[in-house]
């Protein structure tokens, strides 16, 4: 969850290595969630899942799969039955949360931080959202370990498998299980495809690195005005766009970004704009930008320096 430079190679004559982050593979060994109930009121117990899958994309959305059949209760009659009669119909469960990656793309080898995850647990068709606080801490240059800070409550109601806990609780002649289980999760991220230099997200444009001509840029930016406007707050079809080099991308006040381009978590620099103007769909895939992008790296360049302009003045 790191944000690397990832070298892009891009005809241009500007410096070409957009900022993009990078993803990561969640680690199945090292990996745990696990759920607790309570019995009578009297017996707690704690079971686990054994096969986790999932993976964060660089713009930092965790999708999880759990494999609800891997339930682990440390009683073989007991794992039957949960299959049976509590996650049969339901299969997998999947785990989605976006992370602040702010935070996490700053860690040092060593360092733990705290950040807020908004997750949306989806099983048996329903969808349960909630929030959790998650303790990151990154292991090394290419793992990070996330786990829950606190306990996470579930109902069994908005999961889903209300039905399956009654059959239960008859089969097994008991009198109260819990409807809301506490929940707890480690898990192991490592890095898909390490690169070997590192280097922080430049937060600020270089003015120098942008040899665009202003004026030609004010030219291509009709291309842009039909959806962009660039008084502060004027957004239409697309956000304004007063004071974008030097922002984060899909953080502007007021406007609904797409998921994607909302969490894409770069800096817009002349550097993560080219990349994304020569090739929006492929650079945040899934946005909503109705816009092929533009061919020529003249164009780019100067709309750049025309957009700098802009932020500047
Ligand atoms: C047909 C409408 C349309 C055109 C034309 C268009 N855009 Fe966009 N643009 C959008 C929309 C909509 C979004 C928000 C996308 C999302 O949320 O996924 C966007 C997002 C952006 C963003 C990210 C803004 C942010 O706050 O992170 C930038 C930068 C951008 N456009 C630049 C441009 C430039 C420069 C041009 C012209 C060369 C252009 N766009 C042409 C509709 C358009």
């Amino acid at each position: 969850m790191k944000l690397l430079l990832k070298a892009v190679t891009i005809a241009s004559a500007i410096v070409a290595t957009p900022v993009l982050a990078e993803s990561w593979t969640l680690a199945p060994e090292g990996s745990h969630l696990a759920y607790g109930t309570i019995k009578k009121n009297t017996v707690g117990e704690v079971n686990s899942f054994t096969s986790l899958s999932g993976h964060v994309s660089p713009g930092g959305k965790a999708e999880i799969e759990i494999n609800l059949s891997s339930v682990e209760t440390n009683i073989d009659i007991r794992n039957e039955r949960m299959i049976e009669h509590v996650f049969r119909k339901v299969g997998t469960a999947s785990l989605t949360a976006e992370f602040d990656m702010d935070e996490v793309s700053t860690l040092s080898v060593g360092e733990t931080t705290t950040v807020d995850a908004e997750a949306i647990l989806s099983l048996a068709g329903s969808d349960v959202a909630f929030d959790a606080e998650m303790f990151v801490a990154r292991l090394s240059e290419t793992s990070v370990l996330v786990s829950t800070n606190d306990m996470v409550f579930i109902s069994t109601e908005d999961a889903g498998v209300n039905a399956g806990v009654d059959k239960l609780m008859e089969l097994a002649d008991l009198p109260g299980i819990t409807r809301t289980v506490p929940v707890t999760a480690r898990l192991i991220f490592n890095m898909d495809d390490k690169k070997a230099e590192a280097a922080p997200a430049a937060p600020v444009a270089v003015a120098a690195a942008v040899e665009g001509d202003v004026k030609a840029g004010k030219k291509v930016f009709r291309k842009c005005s039909a959806c962009h406007k660039l008084e502060q707050d004027r957004h239409t079809v697309g956000p304004s766009l007063h004071g974008i080099i030097g922002a984060t991308a899909g953080q502007a006040d007021g406007f609904r970004y797409s998921a994607p381009l909302q969490n894409f978590g770069v800096v817009w620099t002349p550097e993560t704009l080219t990349a994304f103007l020569s090739d929006p769909k492929g650079t945040v895939p899934g946005n909503k930008m109705q816009f092929r992008g533009l061919k020529k790296d003249e164009d780019i360049r100067n709309v750049i320096a025309y957009l700098q302009a802009e932020s500047q003045g």
